[in-house]
């Protein structure tokens, strides 16, 4: 199996993200997530497809389990117009789930760390996933997994993604791409949740997944809509224009 990204492929920055710094560079910006579904794998595709469009500028947010389908974060970050990845601890560096300020530290030493890593440590830093959704014009959420969805619709925010979902600025687009076992997709908690974000929801667009044969050797509904058509989406709904297009509006 090829090598597959790690938290360490990306440490936490010295200067922490602004988005004030690029509210003014003309640019299209895109918050692009991945969750932990085997369909992550298609982010690559997805990237060098966007590659070639003018004036956007691209943001990755992986939680940790969708790094297990993702190859080196590096790789990525090589692609044109993506311009920063953005992982849990480089908000939370002791992990979100358990309590950080119980977590067995030397506390002199980890207050030193922070201030040298751009972690908050201080009223009037900037905090990371408030900052993404500050910057960001739409997120799209390709894969997302039937874990993040039961999340989102419960209101919870344990990691950066759902952090910046949970504070999102309900006048723009949150896109997403489930994709999920046949089963898990029929199952009836999953009709209920996609339900809220459908009908309930009206920042949300959920493209809807496809029949297939999926990873796991079932056949059925459950996988990630094609890559190409996932694309479209963005381009049509960003109007996003080709190296070279002349923009019409
Ligand atoms: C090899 C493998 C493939 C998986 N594929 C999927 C999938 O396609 N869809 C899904 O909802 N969960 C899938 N899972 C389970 C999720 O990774 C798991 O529920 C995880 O907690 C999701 O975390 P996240 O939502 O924070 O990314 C898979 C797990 C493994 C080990």
């Amino acid at each position: 199996m090829p090598p597959h990204a790690s938290p360490s492929d990306i440490p936490t920055p010295q200067t922490a993200f602004k988005a004030s710094s690029h509210a003014s560079d003309g640019k299209t910006h895109i918050l692009l997530a991945a969750t932990g579904s085997v369909a992550s794998i298609k982010i690559p595709l997805i990237l060098s497809a966007l590659s070639k469009y003018s004036n956007i500028s691209i943001r990755l947010v992986f939680t940790t389990s969708s790094l297990l389908f993702l190859p080196p974060l590096t790789e990525l970050l090589d692609i044109p117009n993506v311009d920063g990845i953005h992982l849990d601890h480089h908000e939370w560096p002791r992990g979100l789930s358990s309590n950080p300020a119980e977590t067995p530290v030397n506390p002199d030493q980890q207050q030193e760390e922070d201030q040298e890593t751009a972690i908050w440590s201080k009223i009037g830093d900037p905090i990371l996933h408030i900052e993404l959704r500050r910057w960001a014009d739409i997120l799209l959420i390709a894969p997302l997994s039937a874990n993040s969805l039961a999340k989102i619709v419960g209101g919870f925010s344990d990691n950066l993604l759902l952090s910046v979902i949970r504070a999102w600025d309900t006048n723009k687009l949150i896109a997403v791409a489930p994709a999920m076992n046949t089963l898990m997709w029929e199952h009836p908690v999953t009709t209920k949740q996609v339900k809220v974000l459908e009908t309930e929801w009206g920042w949300f667009r959920v493209l809807r997944p496809v029949e297939k044969l999926l990873a796991c050797g079932d056949s059925g509904s459950g996988a990630m809509k094609e890559w190409s058509t996932v694309v479209l989406w963005i381009v049509e709904e960003m109007r996003l224009k080709l190296e070279g297009e002349v923009g019409s509006t």
